[in-house]
């Protein structure tokens, strides 16, 4: 079968920074499918691994985040799901990843593929909102059922437009909250307005200033997407007493959580891996959660987040993609479908 990978860490621009290359078909074995991949999404993090880092790696790594296609084979232990069944799925950090032709994916944290959506709208959604929705639901505890008492409650989503930000600020509005998200440009305002905020502020200047001009004191919940040092301390001032504040980026210097202490508020990391990467007893939750999210887009509660395509799946169009997640300044998501 066909793939694209990396073995160096280079610049997008360099030739050799990603290739297509030939490798023997895998056999499904225990829980695993074996996926035909039709369509693909690129992520913050497909950068983030083929970037960072010196060695030469042995043999081509296979990354990519996200996909959607058709089950071929089974591994044994297989109950979920069966031959020819269209599924999507964001996948393991540590194992090979949908940038291939075929690619194994452990049937607990795979849903079956929205009917309604194509391919490459379907693709633009699993790992972002597997992201949202355990952020939202799961760390932050915002019980998407009570919609009555989250009427009386406000969120502020730090980066309201990018790739995460377009899923929770739909699945916050769909939970009933009052969205305030962020967006810097008037591209990017439109866009989260139309994906489930009620009001926008601007990223680019203070947001304590700008969520006070909306005549909010504190806010009952705020869920980072971006930059969490950079807005460490507006949100330290922002959260209300026993407010929730959940992160999805990493710090680069140290937090200063004693900012929380007087008021009490909680702190929560997300991290969309961290299931399947432990082996968590909870995994098949993934498998719930984008059941859910496929139900949720066919009845059209929620819509795609693709914003920009390209076809066929090779090398040019994924290194057209990461260029454009590189910017820092994507708007939706990017995929690519056969
Ligand atoms: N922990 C997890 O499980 C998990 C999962 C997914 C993503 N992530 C991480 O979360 C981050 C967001 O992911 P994504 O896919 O949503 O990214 P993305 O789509 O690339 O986000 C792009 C958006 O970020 C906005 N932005 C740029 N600088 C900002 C700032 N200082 N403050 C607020 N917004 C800013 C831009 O808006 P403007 O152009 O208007 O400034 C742009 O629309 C990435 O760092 C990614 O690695 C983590």
């Amino acid at each position: 079968m066909k793939a694209i990978g990396f073995q160096q860490h280079l610049p997008i621009t360099d030739p050799k920074s990603l290739f297509e290359f030939e490798l023997v078909k895998p056999t499904p074995k225990g829980h695993d499918l074996l996926v035909k991949v039709n369509a693909i999404s690129v992520n913050p993090v497909d950068i983030g691994v083929r970037k960072n880092g010196h060695a030469t790696l042995k043999k081509p790594k296979i990354i990519g985040w996200d996909a959607v296609g058709t089950v071929t084979e089974v591994g044994q232990k297989v109950t979920l799901f069966k031959k020819d069944d269209r599924v999507f799925y964001a996948g393991s950090f540590i194992r090979s990843g949908s940038n291939s032709e075929y690619q194994l994916v452990d049937e607990r944290i795979v849903g079956i593929a929205p009917k309604k959506l194509s391919d490459a709208q379907a693709a633009a959604m699993p790992l972002t909102s597997l992201t949202a929705w355990e952020a939202l639901f799961e760390q932050l505890e915002i019980d998407p059922k009570d919609k009555t008492n989250n009427h009386n409650k406000n969120i502020l989503i730090i980066n309201g437009s990018g790739g995460v930000g377009s899923v929770a600020t739909q699945l916050a509005h769909w939970a009933g909250l009052n969205v305030i998200a962020s967006a810097s440009r008037p591209e990017t305002i439109s866009w989260t307005t139309a994906h489930g905020a009620d009001k926008t502020v601007n990223h680019r200047k203070d947001l304590v200033t700008e969520v006070r001009q909306l005549g909010y004191k504190y806010v009952d919940y705020i869920l980072e997407l971006n930059d969490l040092d950079g807005h460490w301390n507006e949100m330290a001032e922002l959260i209300k007493p026993s407010g929730h504040i959940a992160s999805i980026t990493e710090n680069h210097r140290p937090i200063n959580l004693r900012k929380l202490t007087t008021k009490r508020a909680t702190f929560a990391w997300e991290w969309m891996y961290s299931k399947s990467y432990y082996q968590t007893s909870d995994m098949i939750t993934q498998h719930q959660i984008l059941n859910h999210i496929s139900h949720l887009l066919d009845e059209g509660t929620i819509k795609s987040t693709i914003n920009k395509k390209s076809s066929p799946i090779n090398v040019d169009n994924l290194k057209m993609a990461h260029q454009l997640v590189e910017t820092n300044h994507m708007v939706g998501k990017v995929v690519i479908s056969n």
